[in-house]
């Protein structure tokens, strides 16, 4: 082979390392600076801008009478919001008084629990709401109970026209022994949309009474050692 030639590929290929070596070295400097950390190549963190902690030096919130709120609502069972309604005398406007799981003195109304049987997919996923059965007109209704409104909760089942009154769903204001009690509490196989029994549902509702000073613990005292 002629020197030239062979001259004129050393040299082509001198050139090539050369100018890959710059390029990788170019891009590794970018990328890296002088160490080989090469933290420019990470991904940036987003950051929501919102902060999601809320210092903890924030005062707790107070009641008129300086007893601390834990929770603005109250957690009960349904069935027992229910029952609470009615042995108050099942008030249409006026607020009545239930204990929640947490052992709160609560108050609620009407208002909360005329939902529980109007709503569909309330007292378990699925489930059909009250009325969707119970409707307004008791010719068709079964059990001629309408529990669309107050007036028809009050009114009652077995009802022979929209005018008449019926058997008391509500036992008089004696829960237990009522027959709503019994239809939420137990579960009836042979009755459509009563086969499952829903009294294990837990909702919020109601807001917290004050507490008041008697029930509130008293502060500790120090004992002498002996
Ligand atoms: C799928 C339709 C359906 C749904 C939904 C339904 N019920 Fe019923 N309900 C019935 C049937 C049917 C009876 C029995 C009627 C009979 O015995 O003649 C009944 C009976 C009752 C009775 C007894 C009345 C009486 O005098 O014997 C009460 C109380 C009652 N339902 C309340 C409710 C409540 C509260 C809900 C909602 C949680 C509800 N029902 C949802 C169909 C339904």
């Amino acid at each position: 082979m002629n020197d030239d030639v062979r001259k004129y590929i050393y040299g082509a290929l001198i050139v090539f390392i050369v100018g890959v070596s710059a390029w990788v070295g170019f891009i590794l400097l970018s990328s890296c600076g002088f160490s080989l950390t090469c933290k420019q190549g990470e991904m940036t963190v987003e950051r929501t801008p919102i902060p999601t902690l809320f210092p903890a030096t924030l005062p707790a919130m107070e009641t008129g009478n300086g007893a601390v709120v834990v929770s603005d609502q109250c957690r009960v069972a349904a069935v027992d919001l229910v029952g609470a309604w009615v042995e108050a005398g099942s008030p249409e406007e006026d607020a009545f008084q239930f204990t929640d799981v947490n052992g709160q003195n609560c108050e609620s109304t009407f208002a909360e629990v005329k939902p529980l049987f109007v709503e569909a997919n309330l007292w378990y996923a699925g489930s059909l709401s009250c009325v969707s059965c119970h409707s307004v007109d008791v010719a068709v209704s079964p059990a001629q109970l309408d529990l669309g409104s107050y007036a028809g909760m009050l009114a009652g089942s077995r009802r022979a026209d929209a005018e008449s009154k019926g058997t008391d769903i509500l036992g008089s204001g004696k829960w237990q022994g009522s027959l709503l009690y019994e239809f939420l509490s137990t579960s009836k196989a042979d009755v459509p949309g009563h086969t499952e029994s829903v009294s294990d549902l837990l909702i919020f509702a109601g807001t917290p009474l004050p507490v008041s000073a008697a029930t509130e613990i008293p502060a500790p005292t120090a004992t002498a050692a002996p």
